[in-house]
């Protein structure tokens, strides 16, 4: 989300006359967009700060430095108060203002703040600046109301809005005009998607219905918004890929209610038989907190049986980090050893591993359909793609290009990583003279 509000700051301020430069010298105005969700997002901008400490002294402070997003809109005062490192704070939904807050630091040197969240602001109007490629996210959605105890982004980012069907598909009309192949409808809290009498579900299947784009993904959902409806569509149209990333922060009950996450141990493994007698071989990643206040090693032994019963695909693993503002801020101690925080974590990565080589493995002999994204980071003069499951597949180069759609027949796996050869299937002729 945070690369896309990225894009769509440069987009405004392209707008207004200015220039993008990926030159540190050559910058007039820099802007660090921030995250808020775990301290050590905070850390990173903090160290980053220090830096362009020594920088803007050696421009003898002609250099706009302003501080955009999540951390910005969380500490406010704080860290206007800090030092005069900063001449703008912005949260975000006060990007468009962005163009007069610079003129205005320029022109009276005073420092600018808006921290407004607004119930509206969508940016529906904006068309992102994005690098060209294969991939295009959309958000569909901004804010949350869930409310989760630990987490900050219902103060950072306000209230949910949607925008409109309409605007979404022109969007995505615009991107397959502009080559891209893959959209990623992103939000919050995606599934509860609503406009105008629409739902996600209406949402994701009139996207999957533009002409030019060959996949669609979605990101980040709730559980609690999976009805069957939403689940069938996904069945039912290629399109859509068959990859669902499903939160489940804990496996334990008690824990899961002092977290307010609205499900039990046992709806979530319901919601996952669901999930895969509608779609058997969709792909499961989820994310979990570690070391929430009160976890015990007993709740913690909840978490690695779900994570056993379910076998995910892929886990992104957190150890829970305190946030200022929040519910189990103001009335949890944040009483779990970082040891104990270290040590659970550990073991989670540790299975997790084994499970993401267990699902990579039944992959080996299939065929699979890959979307190239570019070159191989390890290796570049080979090709990464991705499947359905959004598996990152290696690939020999043949003739094929970033943006082809490729029958690749798996040969090796590891727990992260698929690899392959392109072969040729009927109906895909058009792989034999690039293989
Ligand atoms: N501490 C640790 N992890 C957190 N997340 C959100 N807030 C916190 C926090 N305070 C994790 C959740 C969420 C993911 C985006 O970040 O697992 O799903
Ligand atoms: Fe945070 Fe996601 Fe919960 Fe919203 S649904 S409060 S974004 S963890």
């Amino acid at each position: 989300m945070n690369e896309y509000d990225s894009e769509l700051v440069k987009s405004i301020l392209i707008d207004n006359q200015f220039e993008l430069t990926t030159r540190e010298e050559e910058a007039e105005v820099i802007f660090l967009n921030t995250c808020a969700i775990r301290e050590n997002a905070h850390s990173k901008i903090y160290a980053r700060l220090g830096d362009l400490k020594k920088y803007r002294k050696s421009k003898k402070d002609k250099v706009v430095v302003g501080l955009l997003g999540c951390m910005s809109q969380n500490l406010r005062g704080e860290l206007n108060r800090n030092e005069n490192l900063v001449d703008i704070f912005a949260g975000p939904d006060s990007y468009k203002r962005l163009p007069a807050m610079i003129h205005s630091v320029s022109q009276n040197g005073k420092k600018e703040y808006d921290f407004s969240l607004s119930e509206f602001e969508d940016y529906s109007d904006v068309y992102p600046k994005r690098i060209p490629g294969v991939n295009a996210w959309i958000a569909v959605m901004r804010g949350c109301d869930n409310f989760c105890t630990f987490c900050v982004v219902p103060y950072t980012r306000g209230r949910e809005r949607s925008r409109t069907i309409k605007s979404v598909v022109d969007e995505s009309r615009q991107l397959a005009v502009d080559g891209f192949k893959q959209v990623t409808l992103l939000g919050q809290n995606v599934n509860s998607y609503k406009s105008e009498g629409d739902d996600f579900a209406d949402l994701m299947q009139a996207v999957a219905e533009v002409d030019g784009i060959e996949r669609v993904r979605f990101t980040s959902p709730h559980p609690k918004d999976f009805p069957d409806k939403f689940l069938k569509i996904m069945a039912e149209n290629p399109k859509i890929c068959s990859h669902i990333h499903l939160p489940l922060q804990a496996g334990n009950d008690r824990v899961l209610e002092m977290m307010a996450r609205t499900y039990t141990r046992k709806n979530f493994l319901k919601l996952v038989e669901q999930i895969r007698k509608t779609d058997p071989d969709v792909a499961l990643t989820t994310d979990i907190i570690v070391g929430f206040p009160t976890e015990s090693d007993a709740d913690f032994e909840d978490t690695i049986e779900v994570m056993n019963e379910v076998q995910f695909d892929a886990a992104f693993t957190f150890k829970y980090s305190e946030r200022k503002n929040t519910i189990a801020w103001r009335t949890q101690p944040d009483d779990v050893p970082e040891e104990k925080k270290t040590e659970r974590i550990v073991r989670l990565v540790e299975l997790q591993r084994n499970h993401s080589l267990i699902r990579n493995q039944a992959k080996l002999g299939q065929t699979l359909e890959t979307l190239i994204e570019g070159p191989s980071k390890r290796k570049p003069d080979e090709w990464m793609g991705r499947t359905d499951g959004n598996k990152i597949v290696i690939l020999p180069k043949g003739s094929f290009q970033p943006g082809d759609m490729v029958m690749v027949k798996i040969t090796d796996v590891t727990a992260n990583t698929l690899f392959g050869d392109a072969i040729l299937t009927s109906g895909n002729e058009a792989n034999e003279a690039k293989i």
